[in-house]
């Protein structure tokens, strides 16, 4: 008798285990339970996140490629109208230049080919800065003054520091020439390249 008496014990915590395991991975699988408050909570602090990780500024750095002296520095920052894009370049040829932003952030050749075509997720054809029909690259132009200065000042709504616009990563191309708006070969020869990068807001300087 007592013998089965231990048996019956023993079976009850048997049972008592499976039914413990069973409920502990039944409440795994649903997740930890949040009530509404939690889920606030958790909402407001992704979209913090995410307001954290959206790029709010951006610099390039442009140096000559091959035997030009294309030097300087293009800054983009991120406002509610757009983006406003400053440039400060020496060592041009006075005149206009051909400005943008090409595809890819790779500056390695000495003819600036592998920053490959203006940048263009639209597919749209090549114009100027204000054409309504443009390549979201489409900067237009920066003029040389007889120094071979160079300022440019825009704000531009078409490209973006975050999402499908975004210039991160890709290339500032310096050209040769005048661009006319209608032609891309029109601007000449790449002489300077820039790879774009993110850059922290409190460097603005
Ligand atoms: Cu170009
Ligand atoms: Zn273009």
């Amino acid at each position: 008798m007592r013998h089965r008496t231990w048996i019956a014990v023993i079976a009850g915590f048997a049972v008592l285990f499976v039914a413990v395991q069973i409920q502990h991975a039944q409440s795994q699988e649903r997740g930890p339970r949040r009530g509404p408050r939690a889920e606030a909570r958790s909402g407001a602090s992704l979209e913090m996140r995410g307001e954290m990780n959206k790029v709010g500024f951006a610099v390039a750095m442009v140096r000559g490629l091959g035997d030009h002296k294309v030097n300087g520095k293009v800054t983009f920052k991120q406002t509610d109208d757009g983006v406003e894009i400053n440039a400060e370049l020496d060592g041009l040829q006075p005149g206009e230049h051909g400005f943008h932003v090409h595809e890819f952030g790779d500056c390695s050749m000495e003819d600036g080919k592998c920053a490959g075509a203006h940048f263009n997720p639209t597919k749209a054809d090549h114009g100027g800065p204000d054409s309504k029909n443009r390549h979201v690259g489409d900067l237009g132009n920066i003029k040389a003054d007889g120094q071979g200065h160079a300022t440019y000042n825009r704000t531009d709504k078409m490209i973006s520091l975050n999402g499908a616009h975004s210039i991160i990563g890709r290339a500032v191309i310096v050209h040769a020439k005048e661009d006319d708006f209608k032609t891309v070969t029109s601007a000449g020869d790449r002489i300077g390249c820039g790879v774009i990068g993110i850059a922290d807001p409190k460097m603005q300087h």
